[in-house]
């Protein structure tokens, strides 16, 4: 995930160099990400809330119990409506508590309680540093998947000189990009339990939002899409008891509680997904993929002319992943589900591409503008859509994406269960 659409949780210890810190707000907002504070008793010593809150832009947390927060956000949500922590500063306190799973006050009980990578920016006396306490807990941290960027050595805030200065704001920015190349939500612990439902033990891979297909470094060709009825699908599937992997296209949509989610750009980074996602029970895709790619990506920014001629792209054929998946000879899922979003001829389309792309089930709609859901399709909270497989075609009303969602799962759960299916087109 790129860092402009990243949405940071910055924890803020109590150390000197939490002053840093809002400077390392700046530097994470000038790049796009929006961030949310929490600050500790004791880093509100060093900078005030008000600061913090003026330069996030967002209201700071730093009660456990504030019964507001709570109703507002509660803990739990605001450790995972995140796609990734930092600690900055981490102090040896605080770093001592996440080591022992200690819970007293938000920020620890927010990184005990969080599904998210955490990024850990050490800030402390050398001697708390090099102590063999501190390095116990470090050492416990990086087996639990906590990274680190410094401490730097330098001159301490004390006159003492060797390890212990907090990284460079810049640093810090630099080690977050790095973490958000790879997926950063962390994968379900071993023990948790979901509740038993239609899909218990069954994987679903469901695809949602558009791609981009760049022009050049600053440019790109997309569809429109919210990613909202796909990501509403994953988690609709994800509370009916499935092991879910949604592959998402750019969208500015939190990835749905429970489920792994795979973040790419263009189709075939989303094909490349699929694949290694594979195998599924059920596969569903949502997505918007655009069809076509320019053929080539210009290595810097296409520029104005002074004679103001207009650049022509040469454009090439993206793969169509729901043709291939459903076309598989080997390791076909037992039930494939495509869109068909038309701007007219609805069922007509649907129904072609029901048989020349193998699948067992369409969901079809109708994205024009004269489409009777108020708002549009595209972007809206609601959908209206027509189900055709080879039984017929069944119209359902307008309805929330939500609830369209629901019900596709629970149709694709007894698609699974009836013999008739077949396991290969
Ligand atoms: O052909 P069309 O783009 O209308 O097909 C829509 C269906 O095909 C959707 O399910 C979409 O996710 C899928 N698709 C795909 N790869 C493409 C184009 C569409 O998986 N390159």
């Amino acid at each position: 995930m790129p860092l402009n659409r990243a949405r940071i949780l910055l924890i803020v210890g109590g150390g000197i160099a939490a002053y840093k810190s809002l400077d390392l707000v700046r530097r994470l907002r000038e790049r796009g990400a929006s961030v949310r504070a929490v600050m500790t008793s004791a880093s509100a010593q060093f900078v005030t809330p008000l600061s913090m809150a003026s330069l996030t832009g967002n209201q700071v947390h730093d009660d456990l119990f504030s019964l507001t927060d709570e109703a507002q956000m509660g803990h739990i949500e605001l450790s995972r409506d995140a796609d990734l922590i930092i600690i900055a500063p981490a102090t040896a306190d605080l770093l001592a508590k996440v080591a022992q799973g200690l819970a007293n006050d938000l920020a620890s009980t927010l990184l005990l309680a969080t599904d998210t990578k955490v990024l850990a920016a050490p800030s402390m006396n050398l001697r708390m540093w090099l102590h063999p306490a501190t390095q116990r807990n470090v050492a416990q941290l990086k087996t639990d998947g906590v990274a680190f960027v410094g401490p730097d050595d330098g001159e301490m805030a004390c006159g003492e000189y060797g390890p212990g200065r907090m990284a460079e704001p810049l640093a810090i920015v630099a080690a977050a990009l790095e973490l958000l190349k790879a997926p950063t939500k962390l994968p379900l612990p071993a023990g948790l339990k979901r509740a038993p439902g239609p899909l218990t033990g069954h994987r679903v891979l469901v695809t949602s939002g558009p791609t981009h297909e760049p022009i050049d470094p600053v440019r790109y060709i997309a569809n429109r899409s919210s990613g909202k009825q796909g990501h509403a699908i994953a988690l609709a599937a994800a509370q009916a008891g499935a092991e879910v992997v949604l592959v998402s296209g750019p969208v500015s949509i939190p990835d749905p509680e429970g489920v792994q989610t795979l973040h790419v750009e263009t189709a075939r980074d989303m094909l490349a997904a699929v694949e290694s996602a594979l195998p599924a029970d059920i596969f569903i895709s949502t997505a918007a993929v655009a069809d076509w790619r320019p053929a080539e990506v210009a290595a810097s920014k296409v520029k104005k002319t002074a004679t103001g001629s207009v650049p022509s792209f040469a454009m090439t054929e993206n793969p169509d992943i729901l043709a291939s998946i459903a076309h598989r000879q080997v390791g076909r899922p037992k039930l494939v589900v495509g869109f068909a979003a038309e701007t007219g001829n609805v069922l007509t389309y649907a129904q072609d591409k029901l048989a020349r792309k193998a699948c067992d089930l369409i969901v079809a709609n109708d994205v024009s503008l004269e489409s009777d859901v108020a708002g549009g399709v595209m972007g809206g909270s609601q959908n209206k859509v027509h189900l055709i497989s080879s039984d017929g075609v069944e119209t359902w009303p307008i309805l929330d994406k939500d609830e369209v969602a629901r019900r596709l799962v629970a149709r694709c759960a007894e698609l699974l269960m009836s013999p008739n299916l077949k396991a290969a087109p």
